[in-house]
């Protein structure tokens, strides 16, 4: 992973949300003030009106020279003006010929919505409009005044209003956005790209990425580079004891390997004791082979549990009833920790014709172990049975291995598939049912414990049925054990 580029950084997106931001501020602002401009635009024409009606009121006979009135409407801004008076007496002062009215505002009945529309229908106006507008003069609320004037002259104060409402709203978010950018690039942007540089260091190469510097802030930004670092120690830490781990795995397959030729070669020797003219001789010969024979079966396991990295699979087709059968057989010869050879009866309930694909050699060992289990703890009857069923991600084919032995002793229950730490057995190394379930896990599969009680234990496991097809169709039914 690389770094983002500025363009497309943290910094980047803020500033533009910023932009974005103050100016949806400044439409939200506008709206409300450009209908107060236009308000106030009628109102101060309303005022002067007001004032210019008012010498009608001192001219003799309420009666003003043309002259006069062309230069007071003229001054007011208007064309016509009436101001009535509260005992309805009306001053007017009107141009010779007042120009037809387009449209009448009275803005006593004007609600602010309205108001706010009036004042975009009158920015969007494609003519200049003549309009009347009626309300209580602004000098006297009791006397009313009406005037007629051209549109034209207001909608020109209202562009440039909102020219200088633009000019300041792209300053103001210009400026703002470059302190929040500023700002932010040095409490966060910064110290997040420091750390996340960190981070893409770090997972490149654990071993030579520079140490991080620890933080000193008090804030959020602080605690995740502190907790960081100290997380960057534990992986360290943990990723030379694995590198340990390793050379010791494969010290001790070197080991292994060696010592399990070297007692096989000493087991087959004994052979030759059993023959001895000594009776004595003969009489430990079996009990000798016996622990021969577990020392070699504890290197067979720890070697094939010592080997690196996830369990390699051959996968083929293979007959389960057949690998059952074959693995009753390897199971049977187990050989019990008194040295005596075990009757007992290996019952495969599994029908003709499963066929899955699976590394028959590694399943077989599965099998084998729990076979081996059963019948080292006691059990003289085992019983392996399939049945297929519907899990969560599809169908599933469950091979259930019963015994009828005393069940699982309480240090085995509770270090199940903990590798060395599960046996509760003399001279069991405590690694065929972690090496069982791993041969599951590597299938896409599970090994479980259904239940162990002091009749008997039942080991389950479970094969996706993917992996899985019967030959003939004759045998898609649910199968029970015999
Ligand atoms: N079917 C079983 N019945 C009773 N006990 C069992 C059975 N399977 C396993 N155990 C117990 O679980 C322990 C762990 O088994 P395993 O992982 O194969 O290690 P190991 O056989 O080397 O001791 C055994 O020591 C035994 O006590
Ligand atoms: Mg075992």
């Amino acid at each position: 992973m690389r770094l983002p580029s500025i363009a497309t950084s943290l910094s980047a997106k803020l500033l533009v949300l910023t932009i974005l931001f103050v100016l949806l501020a400044e439409v939200l602002i506008y709206t409300p003030s450009i209908a107060r401009f236009r308000m106030s635009y009628l109102e101060e024409r309303l005022a002067a009106a007001h004032i210019a009606a008012l010498s009608v009121e001192a001219a003799p006979d309420f009666m003003v020279t043309k002259q006069l009135q062309a230069k007071l409407l003229a001054y007011a801004g208007t064309h016509v003006i009436d101001l009535i008076q509260p005992d309805a007496r009306v001053y007017m002062l009107s141009r010779p010929m007042p120009p037809e009215v387009d449209e009448v505002f009275d803005l006593r009945a004007a609600g602010n919505w309205a108001l706010i529309a009036d004042a975009f229908r009158a920015l969007t106006q494609p003519r200049d409009r003549v309009i009347r507008v009626i309300d209580r003069s602004p000098k006297d609320r009791a006397q009313r005044v009406e005037v007629t004037m051209d549109e034209r002259p207001m909608i020109d104060a209202m562009l440039d209003f909102s020219r200088s409402i633009l000019a300041v709203s792209v300053a103001i978010s210009l400026i703002a956005a470059g302190l929040v950018f500023v700002t932010l690039h040095a409490l966060l942007v910064r110290p997040m790209r420091r750390l996340t540089a960190g981070v893409v260091a770090f997972r490149r190469d654990p071993d030579g990425a520079p140490p991080m510097v620890p933080e000193t802030r008090g804030d959020e930004i602080g605690v995740a580079g502190r907790e960081l670092a100290a997380m960057q120690d534990t992986v360290r830490a943990a990723l030379r004891q694995r590198e340990r781990l390793a050379a010791l795995g494969t010290a001790v397959a070197k080991i292994n390997h060696d010592l399990r030729g070297i007692l096989s070669t000493a087991s087959l020797l004994s052979e030759r004791l059993t023959e001895s003219a000594d009776p004595e001789v003969r009489r430990v010969t079996p009990r000798l082979m016996a622990s021969l024979d577990r020392a070699v079966e504890l290197c067979g396991q720890t070697l094939s549990f010592t080997r690196d990295g996830a369990l390699p699979l051959r996968r083929t087709s293979v007959d389960l009833r057949a690998l059952v059968e074959d693995s009753g057989a390897q199971a049977l010869d187990t050989v019990r920790p008194d040295g005596a050879r075990v009757e007992a009866c290996w019952s495969n309930g599994i029908p003709e014709g499963i066929v899955i694909a699976a590394d028959a050699a590694q399943l077989t060992r599965a099998l084998v172990n729990l076979g081996r289990n059963a019948i080292q703890a006691g059990a003289d009857r085992v019983a392996v049975a399939a049945e297929r069923r519907s899990g969560p991600d599809g169908a599933i084919l469950t091979v259930t291995v019963t015994d009828n032995g005393p069940g699982l002793p309480p240090r085995a229950r509770d270090h199940l598939f903990e590798p060395f730490a599960g046996s509760a057995r003399a001279g069991g190394v405590g690694l065929g049912l972690t090496i069982a379930r791993e041969v599951l896990r590597a299938h896409g599969g599970d090994l479980r414990l259904v239940e162990s009680t002091a009749r008997g234990s039942v080991f389950a496991l479970d094969l996706p049925a993917g992996a899985a097809s019967d030959a003939s169709s004759a045998t898609q039914r649910s199968f029970v054990s015999h």
